[in-house]
């Protein structure tokens, strides 16, 4: 596929996906959010690609947020509609993803950047990023899920304090609150996420999907996560990664997962 604002690379089992703005600080436009949309569909699909990277180009930024001159002049009507379309199409898309998605945030990660990088299964920051979700200092608030998904992973205060403040966190600080996993130097960033990656391909993708399924149930206020739990566990059980994987075990040798 043809892409104007992102590159895909895809490497054996691993894609990475760059989105490629720098100019504009990766600032995510409407197209961006479409062939996001299209990169991750397509790779979801695709057998090989058991994690994808999800990172900025550029040293500066992973994204400075929501194209502010596409939304700066919309209506009651339009604005709801700008949430609506794009939690639906990319952010809600990428974290119920059956492939898990690593967000490397090399830079700014702020407003809708932020947001993004919540929407991935976890984070792996540069010891140069800086997270916020400045919106009310623009007379709005986070759109793309920031209210819900910066509670969940760092707690309701600190939530309230950094969308009340509008202001940015270095990486360290995101460490000890829990928003990212990792700190590295901006040289070791995309080396750290590969070798996480390697690590998550030897395992089974099936058992992943269902996973990432689970855990999001508990999430949902319209879901029980134990019952999603629960359903996900048993149809591991129909799976041949798990026949591989038991037998693999019970053999004393490494699962061979046919993905299936
Ligand atoms: N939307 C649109 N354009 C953006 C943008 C955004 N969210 N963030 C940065 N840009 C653009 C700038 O307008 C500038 O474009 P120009 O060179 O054509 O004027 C370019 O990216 C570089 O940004 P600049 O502000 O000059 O860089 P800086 O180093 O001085 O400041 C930031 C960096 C991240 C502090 C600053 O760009 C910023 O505050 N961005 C907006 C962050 C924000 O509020 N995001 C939430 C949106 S809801």
């Amino acid at each position: 596929m043809k892409y104007n604002n992102i590159i895909v690379q895809e490497e054996r089992t691993l894609a990475t996906v760059t989105i490629n703005r720098p100019n504009k600080l990766n600032a995510l436009n409407k197209d961006t959010i479409q062939e996001l949309h299209d990169a991750f569909k397509s790779l979801d699909k695709d057998k090989a690609t058991k994690v994808v990277i999800l990172t900025g180009s550029g040293e500066k930024a992973f994204v400075a947020g929501a194209d502010i001159s596409e939304f700066s002049n919309f209506s009651v009507k339009k604005g709801g509609k700008l949430a609506a379309k794009g939690q639906k199409k990319l952010f809600d898309f990428i974290e119920n993803l059956s492939t898990p998605v690593i967000a490397a945030i090399n830079g700014f990660a702020l407003g809708g950047g932020l947001e993004l990088a919540m929407a991935c299964h976890f984070r792996v920051a540069s010891d140069n990023a800086r997270m916020g979700l400045p919106e009310v200092s623009l007379g709005v608030i986070p759109g793309y899920g920031g209210t819900q998904r910066l509670p969940q992973l760092i707690g309701k205060g600190r939530a309230m304090e950094m969308i009340m403040t509008a202001g940015m966190i270095d990486a360290n600080n995101a460490l000890h609150y829990g928003l990212v996993n990792h700190v590295v130097s901006q040289e070791e960033l995309l080396s750290t996420c590969v070798k996480l990656a390697n690590k998550i391909s030897n395992n089974s993708s099936v058992a992943i999907s269902h996973a990432i399924k689970a855990v999001n149930a508990g999430f949902k206020h319209d879901s029980n996560g134990y019952a999603a739990e629960i359903e996900a566990f048993g149809a591991c059980f129909g799976t041949a990664d798990f026949k591989e994987g038991t037998t693999a075990f019970l053999e004393k040798r490494k699962a061979d997962f046919p993905g299936e």
